[in-house]
């Protein structure tokens, strides 16, 4: 499940203002994104599912999606937002940053400190913390990246990316990686290409005509954002690079 819907931006923001009182409209999802949403919050309540949900239907290049966001990290302070299952977050420590991650999910957040200590991390050195996106739980310019892999809606939440601005520190970096989808190019793919579309619409296309980094309420939270195509042999992912400007 890259993000809730991995090959798609939301339609539009999910203007929910959690943790701070604010409320605006809520748009209505589509059935087909109600009854996906749905089982991915099922999902994140179990880490065998998740592991098997993100395995198998992205013929196993989730975690090469979930790395492609390396690339882009400055560091040395990094967050993770929706840290899930912790397999990025153990990558990133691995590499040598100094690590905080929260997730609002308390068995994703055991499993992510399970994952830390599975590959010999001590997990006291990284706060792994039980938080929504929208109220972190860190001081003002805390981080030189924030690093979010296939977030759920809370990436068109105006209220997630203030919160994320506000920990950045001035020119750090947002690192999104928004959506994957593997292409036909081979019969043996066509079975997940099938799942994927069945899931999430044969046009829920995942490009980098997109304009994901535009339609995200980037600008009102004082980010800059671009959008960044990557293309493997068979599939594409779409990266949203967003710079804190002030
Ligand atoms: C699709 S999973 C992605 C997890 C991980 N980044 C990955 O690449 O496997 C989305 C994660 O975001 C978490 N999440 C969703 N909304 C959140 C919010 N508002 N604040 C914090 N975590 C949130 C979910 O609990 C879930 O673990």
């Amino acid at each position: 499940m890259p993000r809730a819907d991995p090959r798609r931006p939301p339609p539009s923001p999910r203007a929910r203002g959690e943790g701070r009182g604010e409320r605006s409209p809520v748009p209505r999802l589509d059935p087909r994104r109600r009854i996906v949403s749905a089982l991915f919050g099922l999902l994140y309540r179990n880490r065998l599912l998740y592991w098997l949900a993100s395995t198998i239907p992205f013929a196993g290049q989730w975690r090469v999606w979930q790395r492609l966001a390396l690339a882009h990290l400055t560091g040395p302070d990094v967050l993770e937002a929706g840290c899930g299952p912790g397999k990025l977050l153990a990558d990133l420590v691995a590499a040598g940053y100094a690590c905080a991650a929260v997730d609002r999910s308390p068995q994703m957040l055991a499993a992510a400190r399970a994952e830390l200590r599975r590959r010999g991390f001590a997990a006291a050195a990284t706060p792994i913390l039980l938080a929504s996106v929208q109220q972190l739980p860190f001081p003002d310019a805390s981080f030189d990246d924030v690093v979010s892999t296939f977030p759920t809606d809370y990436i068109a939440d105006p209220q997630a990316l203030r919160e994320i601005a506000r920990v950045l520190r001035p020119g750090g970096r947002l690192i999104v990686v928004l959506g994957a989808e593997l292409l036909p190019t081979t019969p043996l793919l066509w079975p997940s290409v099938g799942v994927q579309r069945l899931v999430y619409g044969r046009h829920s296309g995942v490009t980098c005509a997109s304009g994901a980094a535009t339609a995200m309420p980037c600008a009102q939270a004082g980010l800059t954002g671009r959008d960044v195509c990557v293309r493997g042999s068979f599939w594409l992912a779409h990266l949203v690079i967003a710079q804190r400007t002030g």
